[in-house]
């Protein structure tokens, strides 16, 4: 087991990619904290997952949009774990598709506030405890970051910025031992994509178009990036810091 007895904080880990983490790393023996506004999703995946063990999953009430609750609660999970080794910040919204002219500057400081200004505070509040433990940070991005998206200037922009954020901690961290990188996916299917796909005319034509962007004609699951976050979480990436992983199904090939 590649986290046993070793504490994760989980954003956003009711549903989607951050469920995706939570599973996995429990089944890698991990002390898992979700921190998300959906409770109820979140008791219900800690009660099937602790019954199958091997590792232990509370939930924390959080709302992301509000650092002194991200501050809370990481003061929570250490109290309950007595340790913390990683923080995957992960919640995260993506707005239906408007143009730059429809889009208002308050529409950009909310988002910004919700992917990145959450993802600053969680590492913030996260590095006096990953100092002892000599951890390590996962902030989940998005190919957008690099690629850039139609109608998404504002998602875009949060997703470059948490990138931005993982390269500069990587510099100032490393001497203390702390790692910080960031995953890239393309197109995960998970409620996100879904809800998305119905803001369209045709829901079930835009997935599979979607589907068909990466090379192998699907999108990956939420548990083949909790992978990629536990990679790069665990001793295995031990000289891996500042990068940007694509997951991304070879998206961005073939052009
Ligand atoms: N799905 C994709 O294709 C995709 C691709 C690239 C990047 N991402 C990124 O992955 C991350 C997760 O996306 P997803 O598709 O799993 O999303 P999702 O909407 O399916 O799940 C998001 C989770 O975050 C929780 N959440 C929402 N608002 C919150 C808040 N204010 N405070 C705390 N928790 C909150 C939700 O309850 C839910 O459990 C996001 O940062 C997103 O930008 C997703």
């Amino acid at each position: 087991m590649r986290f046993k007895n070793r504490s994760v904080i989980v954003t956003g880990g009711s549903k989607g990619i951050g469920a995706g983490c939570v599973r996995v790393f429990c089944s890698e023996g991990a002390l898992v904290a979700n921190l998300d506004i959906d409770t109820a999703a979140g008791d219900a995946l800690a009660t099937e997952l602790n019954e199958a063990g091997p590792g232990r999953v509370i939930t924390i009430g959080c709302d992301v949009r509000d650092h002194e609750q991200i501050r809370a609660a990481i003061e929570q999970t250490v109290g309950e774990f007595g340790r913390l080794d990683c923080i995957i910040n992960n919640a995260g919204a993506h707005p239906p598709a408007t143009t730059i002219d429809d889009t208002s500057v308050d529409d950009v400081q909310s988002l910004m506030q919700m992917n990145f200004v959450s993802t600053f505070a969680g590492c913030k509040y996260a590095v006096p405890h990953l100092r002892k433990t000599r951890g390590s940070i996962v902030n989940v991005s998005s190919m957008t970051a690099v690629l850039g998206q139609k109608r998404s200037s504002a998602y875009a922009s949060t997703k470059a910025a948490q990138l931005g954020l993982t390269k500069a901690l990587a510099v100032e961290l490393g001497h203390e031992g702390i790692r910080v990188n960031a995953v890239l996916p393309s197109n995960v299917d998970t409620p996100l994509m879904r809800e998305w796909a119905d803001t369209l005319d045709d829901p079930a034509t835009a997935l599979k178009r979607v589907s068909e962007l990466q090379v192998f004609g699907r999108m990956a699951s939420p548990e083949e990036i909790g992978r990629v976050c536990l990679f790069l979480a665990s001793d295995d990436a031990s000289f891996v810091t500042g990068q940007g992983i694509e997951a991304e199904g070879g998206a961005s090939l073939d052009y």
